[in-house]
């Protein structure tokens, strides 16, 4: 693991960013691995400003979102696919067709999820994936206790991330317990992974996955087993580590 400790969030942002865009320039129809929620959000803005500064074209790029809730269409506006339309790809010369976010409303989730295993092996496996930490340490939506091993499946959100991601919820909005999610093993077949954390909150997430044992516990401890994984902090993220 490569711990990169910098100043505040924008920096981290501004680090993450430049990973990807130097990935896409060094190969074009690159497949990178792309996640939601509040941490990724400023680094798809700086991936949208080079890209409007035709700094760097994703027009040959493939992506496939790590998780998506089961149970939301992709027109949805809590649904992954209709974050990453909003804060990505409608802001990038992306082609559509080459988005690939975890199908919510799939008549068949243990089918969709194998079909989705497939089709990141046809595109030829992920160059470099993004990710987020839950404060419980999950990684993509694989909670506490998730198989070390494990591929893409349907999985029951915790409580705690329940609460968690309550924020996105109008409080009368019907919110999923379930989702489809990369597995831990999916996660570890990228040949890179950038993961990033700002903030206080995230600090004991941090320690247990860069200092803990290797546990199911946390499941981002499963990072420690990856030949190259980068994981950008700012110094509240990194605040608990020894
Ligand atoms: C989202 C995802 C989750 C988030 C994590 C942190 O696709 O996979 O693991 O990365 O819940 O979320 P934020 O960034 O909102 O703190």
């Amino acid at each position: 693991m490569q711990i990169v400790i910098l100043k505040d969030a924008t920096e981290v942002a501004q680090y993450g960013a430049n990973i990807f865009i130097e990935q896409i320039k060094n190969k074009a129809n690159s497949v990178i691995g792309l996640a939601t929620g509040s941490t990724p959000v400023a680094l798809y803005q700086e991936l949208i400003k080079k890209n409007q500064q035709d700094e760097v074209s994703f027009a040959e790029v493939s992506s496939f979102n790590l998780d998506e809730y089961l149970g939301l269409k992709g027109e949805h506006p809590q649904s992954y696919r209709h974050f990453m339309t909003e804060q990505l790809f409608n802001h990038i010369n992306i082609v559509n067709s080459n988005t690939h976010v975890p199908p919510g409303d799939a008549v068949n989730p243990v089918l969709a999820c194998n079909e989705y295993e497939e089709k990141i092996v046809q595109a030829g496996g992920i160059d470099v994936q993004l990710l987020g930490i839950g404060r419980n340490g999950h990684i993509g939506f694989n909670e506490p206790s998730s198989g070390l091993t494990s591929r893409t499946r349907v999985k029951t959100l915790t409580q705690a991330t329940i609460d968690d991601n309550a924020r996105f919820f109008a409080e009368d909005e019907y919110q999923p317990h379930l989702s489809i999610t990369m597995g831990i093993g999916t996660i570890l077949d990228s040949n890179k992974v950038v993961l990033l954390a700002t903030g206080e909150g995230k600090a004991d997430a941090i320690k247990d996955m860069v200092e803990g044992p290797l546990a199911a516990i946390c499941p981002a401890s499963a990072l420690q087993l990856h030949r190259d994984a980068v994981i950008v902090i700012d110094e509240a993220a990194a605040s608990k580590l020894s």
